[in-house]
This record gives structure tokens, C-alpha cells and sequence, in this order.
């Protein structure tokens, strides 16, 4: 999944705008774009969408955002939008292994009332979101066979912190939250998840969100959060690899393949050894 858009779950047509608008993945948020007053609405709008957005053909990846666990909301979430069977729940807050076998188990209980089988609903965890998630974030190895991905998020840490601000007047993030955005690449490498770059507020500055995902998929990352439809074909581009990368790709491979036994081959006078050779493997499978 290259890109993934946040649509609040009670924003009406936001929804169908949301799943025309060239996006992997919608996400269905129930928890920071929703009042207190209005999560019971949105929980049934959640509901009614999944079940209509999940007959159609060629349609987005459908995720749904939950409250996080210690806001005593979660059961209520997940008993209502699991019967809509959403390929995936987006955890926030999530605080290490301990927290997703937890919400792992809620899934599993979930699924068998409404008749699922057990571990179809997948869990990308907001992995690095608060402090204590910062610190358990090197545990996702092997936590839950659901988990499908780690993403991190600045506005709920420089809230959690105090800070009066998370990036600098340049709009480059500021020390503490780019030692959490690395913290989130190492962790899913760690646990060999894929890692999902957090949302660029600025949703009117397409340059800046350019130059910021090119930033991010240079570091590891293989998709974004998006908060607006003008984001998404931008996120796409970036993480589409390029006619001329998956030629050099190609090159790599059938260098090695043609010389067997060999640790190391030249091409056009620079050397590539195994490293290379991993990297230009995965570019090639995440095209299959
Ligand atoms: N998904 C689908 N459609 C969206 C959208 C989204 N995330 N954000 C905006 N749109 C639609 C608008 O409804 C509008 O449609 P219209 O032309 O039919 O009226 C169109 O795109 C242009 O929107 P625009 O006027 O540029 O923005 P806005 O002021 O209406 O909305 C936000 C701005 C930030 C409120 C909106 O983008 C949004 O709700 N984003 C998601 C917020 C969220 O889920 N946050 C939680 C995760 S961090
Ligand atoms: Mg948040």
C-alpha cells in the first residue's frame, strides 16, 4: 500500500470521494477527527459504509481507525465494524507486542461471533505515538501474524511531550520526532514489516509533500498517510518505483545471476554486492 487516506467515518460524501480518489487504502477514523459526542454516529456510518464499499470490484484496501486502548472505547468500536468485515484495523497508541497480542485477541473473539474466520482483519499499528510506545517499540517481531505494517505519528507525541511545536519554521520535523520516525523505520525492519510514513498536515503544499515523501522513501519507507484527496496521486508517484530503477534493478539480478559463486560484480564501473542485490530483489517482487 502506497498511499492511505484518512476520511472522518461521519464525513458522508467524503467517503465516495475518498474511494474515487485513486487511493491503496481508505482509513475509516473513528478516533481523533470524531467527537466524543459523535462516536455511537460514526461507529453505524462505519458499518454501513463497509458494507456497501465492500461488494464493489477494484476497490481501495478498506481500514478502519479505532480508539486506542486505554480510552475504554475500543470493544464498542470493534463490535461494531467488525461484522463489516474491514481488511484491517489501524491501531493507534499502540505500545508494543503486549498491546497487539491484546488487540489481537479482541479480533480473534470478534470474528468468531460474526462468523470470520479467524485472523482475516490485519492490524497496522501507530506504532510510535507516545512515549512509552517509543520505548516498546523494538517488540513488534513476531507479536501477531495480523500485523501488516508500523507508522508513527508527531501530533499525539509533541502533545504527550508539551511542545509548543514538532517541526521548524523551514517545515523540517525537529530533533525529537525525527528520533521517532527512525525509531519507527528500525523497529519495522526489525520485526520485517513494512514501514508507512505519517501524514503531511500541510495538505495545500503539494511541493512540500513531494519533497517530504521523497525524503521518506529514500530512508525505507514504502507508503504514506494521507489526510486529503490532492495528496494521494503524489504519494503514489513517489513510491512507484521509476522504468529506469526497476531496469537497473534487472541488471543486478541478471549480473548475478550470470555469474555464480561471485560476491561482488561491476556494472558500468561501480561495484554491487549482496546488499544490492537484496534491495534490487524486493523492488522487483513489490511489482508482482
Ligand atoms: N477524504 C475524502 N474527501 C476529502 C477529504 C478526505 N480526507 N478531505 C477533503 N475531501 C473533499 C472535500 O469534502 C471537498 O469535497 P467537495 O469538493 O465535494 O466539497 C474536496 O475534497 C476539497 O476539500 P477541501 O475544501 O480542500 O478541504 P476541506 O476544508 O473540506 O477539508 C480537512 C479539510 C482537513 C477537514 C479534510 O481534508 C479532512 O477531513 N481530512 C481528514 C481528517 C482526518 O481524518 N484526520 C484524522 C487522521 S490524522
Ligand atoms: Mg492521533
Amino acid at each position: 500500500m502506497r498511499s492511505l487516506l484518512f476520511v472522518p467515518a461521519d464525513g458522508g460524501s467524503k467517503l465516495e470521494k475518498a474511494m474515487a480518489s485513486g487511493t491503496d487504502a481508505v482509513i475509516i477514523d473513528l478516533e481523533d477527527s470524531i467527537t466524543p459526542e459523535r462516536k455511537s454516529f460514526a461507529r453505524s456510518a462505519t458499518l454501513e459504509f463497509l458494507r456497501q464499499a465492500s461488494a464493489t470490484k477494484q476497490r481501495p484496501r478498506l481500514l478502519v481507525r479505532i480508539n486506542g486502548l486505554d480510552t475504554g472505547m475500543t470493544d464498542a468500536d470493534l463490535e461494531a465494524v467488525v461484522p463489516g468485515r474491514p481488511d484491517a484495523i489501524v491501531f493507534p497508541k499502540a505500545e508494543g507486542a503486549p498491546s497487539v497480542v491484546h488487540l489481537d485477541a479482541k479480533l480473534t473473539a470478534r470474528e468468531a461471533l460474526a462468523g470470520l474466520p479467524e485472523g482475516q482483519i490485519k492490524i497496522l499499528a501507530q506504532a510510535v505515538e507516545t512515549a512509552a510506545g517509543l520505548f516498546a517499540a523494538g517488540s513488534f517481531r513476531g507479536a501477531s501474524a495480523r500485523l501488516i505494517g508500523l507508522t508513527w505519528g508527531p501530533e499525539d507525541l509533541s502533545s504527550e511531550l508539551g511542545a509548543t511545536a514538532n517541526r521548524d519554521p523551514q517545515g523540517e520535523l525537529t530533533e525529537p520526532y525525527r528520533l521517532a520516525r527512525s525509531v519507527c523505520l528500525f523497529s519495522a525492519a526489525a520485526a520485517k514489516l513494512p514501514a508507512i510514513e505519517t501524514v503531511y498536515v500541510d495538505f495545500r503544499n503539494s511541493e512540500g509533500l513531494r519533497r517530504d515523501t521523497e525524503a521518506a522513501r529514500r530512508d525505507g519507507f514504502v507508503g504514506r498517510l494521507a489526510i486529503h484527496p490532492a495528496q494521494v496521486p503524489v504519494i503514489n508517484e513517489v513510491f512507484t518505483p521509476t522504468a529506469a530503477e526497476i531496469e537497473k534493478a534487472k541488471a543486478i539480478v541478471a549480473a548475478f545471476a550470470a555469474q555464480p559463486g561471485a560476491g561482488a560484480v561491476g556494472i558500468d564501473g561501480k561495484m554491487y554486492d549482496r546488499p544490492h542485490l537484496v534491495r534490487a530483489q524486493a523492488l522487483l517482487t513489490s511489482l508482482k
